[in-house]
């Protein structure tokens, strides 16, 4: 019959001890590990990378005489008009949605709220507090159209048309 008030055995003792000892160092080395790895986070560059906002439209050929084509995934329309080619964003101007060219109508109109704009970009009515902005346009050295989406053109100069 074992003696309560008899001491633990020593080898008891020790394999305890060693056990909370692994559970400390364990839990140590878990810990290091997430305050790592939060480290690296919080170090690392946030950088989000954009694409270019220039934009290939191919050959002008794509695009027939008095045409209005519009690029969905870059958002501009590329217009063949008798004066030569432009471009214009395709975002409407008062809360993001894409227009679309509806030939029947002859118009661009956007779906969202019943913005309505000319050919040339300007509004005829709707809520949209502005026109279509006119995007720089410019036949590059192999001969496509490039469209640089980040660039307006100035109300002044939309007289300044591509030709080929
Ligand atoms: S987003 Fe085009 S009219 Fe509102």
């Amino acid at each position: 019959m074992p003696d309560e008030n008899k001491p633990a055995k020593v080898e008891d003792t020790v394999n305890r001890r060693q056990f909370f000892t692994k559970l400390g160092l364990g839990s140590l080395g878990i810990a290091a590990a997430g305050t790592a790895a939060f480290a690296y986070q919080f170090l690392e560059p946030n950088v989000l990378y954009e694409p270019s906002p220039v934009v290939n439209a191919g050959s002008p050929d794509r695009y027939p005489p008095d045409s209005v084509t519009l690029d969905v995934n870059s958002g501009i329309y590329v217009i063949h008009s008798q004066e030569g080619y432009f471009s214009l964003s395709a975002v409407c101007t008062h809360l993001g949605c894409l227009t679309a060219w509806k030939p029947e109508l002859g118009i661009i109109a956007c779906p969202c709220h019943g913005s309505k704009f000319k050919q040339n970009g300007e509004k005829i009515e709707g809520p949209a507090p502005k026109p279509l902005p006119w995007k720089r346009i410019w036949l590059n050295n192999d001969g496509d159209l490039l469209v640089d989406r980040s660039t307006d053109v100035p109300a002044l100069q939309r007289d300044s048309f591509v030709r080929v």
